[in-house]
This record gives structure tokens, sequence and C-alpha cells, in this order.
């Protein structure tokens, strides 16, 4: 026998059977989105990496740890081309917003996608190297109002899903004017304390001092110690953040604030936030995340415009799901169409007609006995079995109960098995 080929590792097949819970989510963002009036974007799954480099920052784990190149055919001028799948949309979807002069539409433009993502990662639970995101941007909105719509769609998203006791976690990590007078402080703070920290910690601290503060390994008492965002924010940051908070407080959206919160992609300016099932608040736990990134635009060569969005991880809410056995829509009923003997037409047509009328159906097309087509019927999950007789006589099985009923029209079928 030959050997076996299996999945690369960090990703996953989607069995049928996993499929109601991901029907349910995809079928939830795509009608959150339409409610919430944003319009669908596609970018290609593979992007220049400099977009990247560029646009998530050269010290992000994304980009220095985690990015999957992609080259062009042997021997084609492209063969060591610079492109990477994508690990994550908002860089693509900002590239697209200015390569096109998105700026020109009635703004702001709220922009939606779901597809797979690529992180060349260390997998482990909830930690794949191809997984999904639901993903929002709001382009051309300095908020604070958006921000605190984007928090409440988050919430809804994971109640529509069926989840319980999701919580947002929320800081502001201040902008170009009041950053880098936190980022001296933190640098400060953490250099007085530097064997204690972990070695990528003190690789970072004086690239991306932020980032230390979301370090794993980083010891609880020099975490809480550490001087915090919010205390550094200017007057326009701060006003931003109060406003947000005031109208997540009237709109009854919960929320708690996360001094450690600070994302790991650099784009981010002010708000950021991210999404826990209450008391999973670790590493790699985030349900989703998102936040603002009003530089982003200008950073990546557009007219400077102010941005926010979020990235919900489809993977890991199923996964929640899973955890707190969110009961899922059964499938609509089943029916089976069967006959005796080889009249195949017939069974196509009957199968047909009650397509066309709604009803999902699956004609078996062997020649075996009514028998073992009823009893593989009942295997495959149906409902009810229509038996095609001759001519144009049918009868109605109830695969729960036994019953039938002989001399049956389409009409009754439909009628029946739609109840
Ligand atoms: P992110 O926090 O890197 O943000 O990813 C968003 C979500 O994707 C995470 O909260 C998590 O649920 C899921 N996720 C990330 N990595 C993995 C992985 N290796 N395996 C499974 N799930 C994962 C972003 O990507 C930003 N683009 C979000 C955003 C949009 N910010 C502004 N706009």
């Amino acid at each position: 026998m030959a050997s076996q080929i299996t999945a690369p590792r960090g990703t996953r097949d989607l069995r049928p059977e996993e499929t109601p819970a991901w029907n349910r989510v995809e079928s939830v963002a795509r009608d959150l989105a339409r409610r919430y009036a944003f319009e669908r974007i596609e970018t290609p799954l593979f992007e220049r990496v400099d977009l990247f480099a560029r646009g998530l920052g050269e010290s992000s784990d994304a980009v220095e740890k985690e990015m999957f190149r992609v080259s062009g055919a042997k021997g084609s001028e492209e063969e060591a081309a610079p492109w990477a799948l994508r690990p994550e949309p908002t860089a693509g979807i900002v590239r697209a917003f200015i390569e096109h002069g998105m700026h020109v539409r009635p703004g702001p433009l709220r922009l939606t996608m779901i597809g797979p993502m690529f992180r060349y990662d260390r997998p482990q639970a909830g930690r794949y190297r191809q997984f999904s995101q639901w993903d929002v941007e709001v382009i051309g909105d300095a908020g604070p109002a958006v921000d605190a719509e984007l928090v409440e769609l988050g919430h809804r998203f994971y109640a529509e899903v069926g989840l319980t006791d999701v919580v947002a976690r929320l800081n502001s990590i201040g902008d170009d004017a009041c950053r880098p007078g936190y980022r001296d402080a933190l640098i400060e703070y953490f250099a007085a304390h530097e064997s204690r920290l972990s070695e990528d910690s003190r690789r970072r601290l004086r690239v991306n001092p932020l980032r230390v503060l979301d370090d794993k390994e980083l010891p609880a008492d020099l975490a809480d110690g550490a001087p915090r965002g919010v205390d550094h924010l200017c007057v326009a940051c701060r006003e931003h953040f109060d406003a947000l908070r005031a109208l997540l407080d009237a709109l009854g959206v919960r929320y708690e604030l996360d001094h450690r919160l600070v994302r790991g992609l650099d784009y981010y300016t002010r708000t950021a936030f991210e999404f826990y099932v209450a008391g999973r608040e670790g590493q790699q736990q985030a349900l989703g995340g998102g936040g603002r990134y009003d530089g982003l635009v200008e950073l990546l060569g557009g007219r400077p415009s102010p941005g926010i969005g979020f990235g919900i991880g489809l993977d890991r809410t199923i996964l929640a799901m899973d955890e707190q056995e969110v009961t899922l829509p059964v499938r609509a009923p089943l029916v089976a169409v069967l006959g005796g003997g080889d009249d195949h037409l017939m069974r196509l047509r009957v199968a047909g007609g009650l397509r066309e009328a709604g009803v999902a159906v699956r004609p078996d097309g062997s020649s075996r006995r009514l028998g073992k087509q009823l009893e593989s019927a009942a295997k495959a999950g149906a409902r009810w079995a229509v038996i095609v007789g001759e001519g144009d006589v049918m009868a109605l099985k109830d695969l729960d109960s036994g019953a039938q009923r002989d001399g049956v029209s389409i009409h009754e079928v439909v009628a029946a098995v739609s109840e």
C-alpha cells in the first residue's frame, strides 16, 4: 500500500459533522455584517512581504517569526518572490482601499470579510497555522462612537452564536503624541528589572517595550507595578477613551479594563480590545481582538485616514461553543427517495420535484432490495422515505415511527415533510 499523506501540521479538515457549527458562525457573521451595513471585500491570500513588514511591524511575531513565505514556480523570474500568505486581513484591506482610491467613496467605509489566515506558529489547542477570521473594518471614522459600536457588535456576535460569559477587555495605548512618553516610562521601568525578563522581552525592550507587557513569562509583580498606558494618555486620547467608556456604559455593553492589553501588531493606536470567555483570559485564548489604527493608511502610502476594526477567530469561537455545549439547529429534515427495481428515472424525477419545492433529497441510486434501501436511508439520517412504485404511485414513510401512507402526491409529501 502507498504511504499515507496527512494534512500539514497546524491545519485541519472541516469534516461534515463539524459543518453545523461552521454554518452557524458564518451565517451569524454574514447576517450581522448586513445588519451593521458592512460591504464585502475580498483580497488575495498572499501579498508582498513588505506590506506586512510595514503594516504589522518588523518586530511583531506575525512578521518576525510566523511568516509563511510564498515563491513563484521553480526557474521562473519570481522563484524568490517576496510574497507571504496573509497572517491577518487588515493590511491587505487597507492596501486595497488605497490602491483603488476608495477614499473618494462616501465614507466612512465599512468593509468585511471571512476567510483563512496563515501564521507559521507552533501548533497547539486553539492555535493553528491556518485559521479563519471574521473581519470588519471601518475606514474614515475617528470615533469614539464607532469604537463603541464595534465592541457592541463583537458582543452581539458571540451572543448570537450562542456563547455566554464573553467579556471584552479594553485598553487605550495612546497615539503618536503620547505613546513615546509611555514607551520611555516602560523602558525605564523594565530596564531596572532587566534580569527578570525573558529573553524575548529583553530583546524587545528597546524596540517595542509595549510587547513586554503581554509576555506570558513576565512575573506577576513586575506586570502589576508597570506603568499603565491610561496614565500616560494625552488630552485628546484621554477624552476619546473616556467618551468610549461612557458610551459603552450607557449602552450596557460589558467590558473590563486591562492595562496589559497592548495587541501584537504595531499598527494600533488608542482603542485596543479583545474578547474572552470569562475566566479564560490566558494567552492563545482570545476569541477575537481589534482596535484603532489611525496611522496605518498613511503608513501604507494613502491619504491620512483613521481606521478601526476587529478580527474574530472562528476556530476558537467554535471550540468555545463545543465547550459550552451550544445546541445547534438540527438539519432540515432529509428525504430519501427509494424505489424497487431499476427505475432510476422515476426516482430522479420525484427527487427533482421535491427539490424544486425546497426539500433536501437524497435519492438512492442502487438497485438493492427496498428493505436495504430503507435501512441505509435511516442510517444516513433521513427522516422520511418516499417510495416510488410503478407509474406515478408513491408512498411516504416516516422513518422515526415507521408509519406509511400510500398513494400520496408530491404536494402531500412536501406538506408532510415541511410541517
Ligand atoms: P489578532 O488578534 O492577531 O488580530 O487575531 C484576531 C483573532 O484571530 C484572535 O483573537 C484569535 O481568535 C484568532 N487567531 C489569531 N491567531 C490564531 C491562530 N494561530 N490560530 C487560531 N486562531 C487565531 C488581527 O488579526 C487583526 N487584524 C484584527 C483587527 C482588524 N484589528 C483591526 N482590524
